[in-house]
């Protein structure tokens, strides 16, 4: 989701990534978010006004089998760039989960209760706490689903998994239990950079498209859409075991962010359409 981030920002910004595998390319930087040196260095030779903290161990069945090393880094390691950022007064916006709730409901308000079922949930609701209460100017986002193709390999993105398999010619088998509203990864991008600009802008916001769709219905749309046979989408209608917990329906209601910009939010389908644009 790096490239998207970056291109959206660079009219806005002289954008530094960080990356803790220190790539030494110009506009880069290492950082290892588990380690408060690591921060504690980037934060001294970046001198960031703004922070953008997507750093995560993102995969949720990884963080049910690895909860300890999920919490240093989603939770501690958020809580240490929270900390850098508070001690240098740079201004974060931090990347949160619909996994915060159950599911068990549709439709979530920011304001409602924090109920999470997995351990990648807990770890993120645990941040949102620590960010907030460091950095009470900060943006929190909470994203059910983003969708687009990443620019590099080894990335969280659902439709490079997706069309990697189907170029193999590999089904892939989608829930038609859980239901999300995504967003797509170049209005997301904007929308952070927008609120990371805008001074005004804190606590907590959800983004996503106007309707949930369940993951089968949305892997035929994205199928249709890229000429795949129907035939490499099935459906997937109970829980897989030894998977981590997911929500059914992880719908995040985006009043508050309409509100604030004016915005129309979009439909799936749109949502779907602006991935290929
Ligand atoms: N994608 C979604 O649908 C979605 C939905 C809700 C929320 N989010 C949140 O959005 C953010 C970005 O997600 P994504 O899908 O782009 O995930 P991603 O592709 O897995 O990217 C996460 C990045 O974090 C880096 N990272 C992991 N541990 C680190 C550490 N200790 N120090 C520094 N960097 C570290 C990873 O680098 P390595 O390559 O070195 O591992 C990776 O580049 C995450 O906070 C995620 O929880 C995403």
């Amino acid at each position: 989701m790096y490239a998207v981030h970056a291109a959206a920002a660079t009219d806005a910004f002289e954008v530094i990534r960080g990356d803790r595998s220190g790539t030494g390319q110009p506009g880069s930087i290492e950082i290892d978010i588990v380690n408060a040196s690591s921060v504690d260095r980037a934060f001294r030779l970046a001198q960031p006004d703004f922070v953008l903290l997507l750093a995560a161990m993102s995969d949720i069945d990884r963080c049910e089998v690895l909860p300890e090393q999920a919490f240093a880094i989603n939770a501690r390691g958020a809580e240490t760039v929270a900390n850098a950022c508070a001690r240098t007064n740079a201004r974060l916006l931090f990347t949160s989960s619909a996994a915060v709730f159950d599911g068990s409901k549709h439709g979530y308000r920011e304001e409602d209760a924090i109920t999470p079922l997995s351990v990648y949930g807990k770890t993120k609701a645990w941040a949102e706490n620590a960010v907030k209460t460091l950095t009470p100017s900060a943006v929190v986002i909470r994203i059910a689903l983003v969708l687009g193709f990443a620019r590099e390999n080894g990335t969280n993105a659902m439709l490079d998994s997706l069309t990697g398999r189907w170029k193999a010619g590999e089904p892939v088998f989608l829930s038609t239990r859980e239901e999300r509203n995504p967003i797509d990864a170049a209005s997301l991008s904007k929308m952070m950079i927008d609120m990371l600009a805008d001074h005004s802008v804190s606590g907590v916001y959800h983004v996503g498209a106007s309707d949930s769709i369940s993951r089968y219905e949305l892997g035929k749309c994205l199928a249709a859409r890229m000429g795949i046979s129907a035939e490499l989408v099935r459906p997937q209608d109970d829980p897989i075991p030894g998977r981590a917990p997911r929500g059914k329906d992880h719908f995040l209601l985006t009043e508050k962010i309409r509100r604030l910009y004016n915005l129309e939010i979009q439909s799936s389908s749109q949502v779907i359409e602006r991935c290929f644009s």
